[in-house]
């Protein structure tokens, strides 16, 4: 990849990051939040990576598709989606059942006992492993594209196509960004 590419690519994901900052910065800055670092959802990307990926592929996919979207919403119901909070991985802590199929309930659960939902944002959580949960279809444009960013995410993360150059590149610029503000 050029590195025009690269710095296209780098300064596109600084500029959604800093769309859930404006949004979402009290989840994002919260010790839950942060505590799911240590959950690996799929592969070995951890929770808190995935949803923050979700997040920012769901913003790209309503601009590429044009669909007007509550952006704030979108964006905390897809930081919250999969707040389940526990190692899905560790039979000895998950609830009963298939993981699949109960999380978003568990995610449901404790984002509205930390968050004040709106309807749209437990929609996103509730629906986003639609069709798996049959009877939770997504009932708003935001829930339908946070559950097909969903989907494509975790197909990355799965077949492990998360460490190529661009990834590389943004994770070099980050380092700088933070050694630069040390030192000032
Ligand atoms: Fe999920
Ligand atoms: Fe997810």
């Amino acid at each position: 990849m050029s590195p025009q590419r690269l710095e296209k690519i780098y300064k596109r994901q600084r500029q959604l990051h800093k769309q859930l900052v404006d949004h979402a910065a009290d989840i994002l800055s919260s010790d839950k939040f942060q505590s799911t670092r240590v959950h690996v959802q799929h592969g070995s990307i951890p929770v808190h990576r995935h949803c923050i990926d979700v997040a920012k592929h769901a913003l790209m996919l309503a601009s590429a598709l044009r669909v007007r979207v509550s952006e704030k919403e979108l964006i905390r119901g897809a930081l919250l989606h999969d707040y389940f909070l526990y190692d899905w991985h560790d039979k000895d802590v998950r609830p009963e059942g298939l993981h699949g199929y109960r999380h978003p309930a568990a995610a449901l659960k404790n984002a509205s006992s930390d968050y004040e939902l709106t309807d749209r944002e437990k929609d996103i959580i509730r629906s986003h492993m639609w069709p798996l949960t049959l009877t939770k279809i997504p009932h708003c444009r935001e829930a339908w594209i946070v559950s097909a960013a969903d989907k494509y995410c975790s197909l990355l993360e799965t077949l492990k196509l998360r460490h190529g150059a661009a990834a590389q590149y943004i994770e070099n610029k980050k380092r700088q960004h933070r050694s630069a503000g040390a030192d000032s």
